[in-house]
């Protein structure tokens, strides 16, 4: 894999700059490109994990790790990012559920004309390889989790309907022209880098510490899986080591729990910080389902890949990063 040379789109985010910091300590040599508009992740962020450069209009394939500042609703940065690359990481998106209620147009324009412009931009530069950042959201509710990759997809949510038109074109990608895509449907990801997440968990945590209260959307009986950083990045990896196109897979712990039994495990995990949770309860939003985790049977036989992370010791080395990033001494 080390001379292989990769692109991650939205690569200064959570999920990219965990991913990059994974791949450069498994082969500090290794080439990566990163496109990011910068509306979320930051050169900061991405400077906490490797020394860059910034570049305009690349013309020869990444050497170490170069930045170019670009946007994936802009096909010109996308034909531009993925030249001279063997392996995409789709991750830039409209991240959420909320927004994507609150702006439909631009969670449709950032997350299907982005991976439209990115897939096109890997045909046009001969990418092999292509890999997919969705969600469980196309599957929308379900009375009997889990959600499985034979399943139907009815969306609820603006997000899950722009996901699942990625996968759609990262499916049509691979029959039509041969590019071998692979989605992956992640759960809800915490761990550390997630201090800009408004997800649960990393949530809870900075509420936590700045002495508020967190609040609970509806019950706190409506359940998600949650996965932890370095057990989904290794997700990432070994999808980039198998030869084969056209697939999904759900990529999360295969472990129901509720948004109750989160706040309890936070809260007791964030008193071996001296810090107290106090929680109060709001109304459900809209575009939340009730139930959902996810059965993983197909990565654990075709990537060789399951989650391994105690849910403790993952929440716990959140609040560790997360305290250290809020008030670093
Ligand atoms: N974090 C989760 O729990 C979770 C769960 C399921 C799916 N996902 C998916 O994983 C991917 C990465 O998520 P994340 O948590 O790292 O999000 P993030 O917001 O931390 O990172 C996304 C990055 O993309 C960049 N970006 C956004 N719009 C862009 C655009 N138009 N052009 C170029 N760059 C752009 C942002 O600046 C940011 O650095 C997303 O596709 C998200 O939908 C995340």
């Amino acid at each position: 894999m080390s001379s292989k040379k990769w692109l991650i789109t939205g690569g200064c985010g959570f999920i990219g700059t965990s991913l990059i910091q994974q791949l450069l300590k498994n082969d500090a040599h290794t080439d990566i490109r990163i496109l990011d508009n910068l509306s979320v992740g930051s050169e900061e962020d991405l400077a906490e994990v490797a020394e860059f450069n910034k570049i305009s209009h690349p013309d020869a394939p990444p050497e170490g790790v170069e930045l170019l500042v670009g946007d994936i609703t802009n096909a010109q940065d996308c034909l531009d990012a993925s030249k001279g690359i063997d392996i995409i990481v789709h991750l830039a998106a409209n991240t959420g559920v909320g927004p994507s209620v609150e702006d439909p147009e631009g969670d449709m324009r950032a997350n299907v004309i982005g991976i439209f412009n990115m897939l096109e931009a890997a045909r046009t530069n001969a990418v092999n390889k292509f890999i997919f950042a969705s969600s469980g959201a196309p599957i929308g509710e379900l009375k009997n989790p889990p959600i499985h990759e034979e399943l139907a997809a009815h969306p609820v949510s603006p997000y899950g309907a722009s996901k699942l038109a990625g996968e759609g074109y990262c499916s049509a990608y691979y029959h039509s022209f041969g590019i071998n895509t692979i989605a992956l449907r992640f759960g809800n990801v915490y761990g550390p880098r997630s201090k800009h997440k408004a997800s649960v968990v990393a949530k809870f945590i900075k509420q936590a510490i700045n002495g508020e209260t967190c609040e609970i959307y509806g019950t706190g009986l409506q359940t998600r899986d949650f996965i932890y950083i370095l057990d989904l990045v290794d997700a990432i990896i070994k999808s980039a080591q198998v030869d084969i196109g056209g697939e999904v897979f759900q990529i999360a712990s295969s472990k129901e729990r509720t948004v109750n039994e989160i706040a309890k495990i936070v809260e007791q995990e964030l008193k071996h910080h001296g810090t107290n949770l106090k929680l109060k309860y709001g109304e459900a939003r809209p575009g939340d389902v009730m139930r959902n985790f996810s059965d993983t049977t197909k990565a654990k036989k075709i990537l060789g890949w399951h989650a391994i992370t105690n849910i403790n010791y993952g929440i716990n080395k959140t609040i560790e990063n997360l305290i250290k990033n809020l008030y670093p001494k």
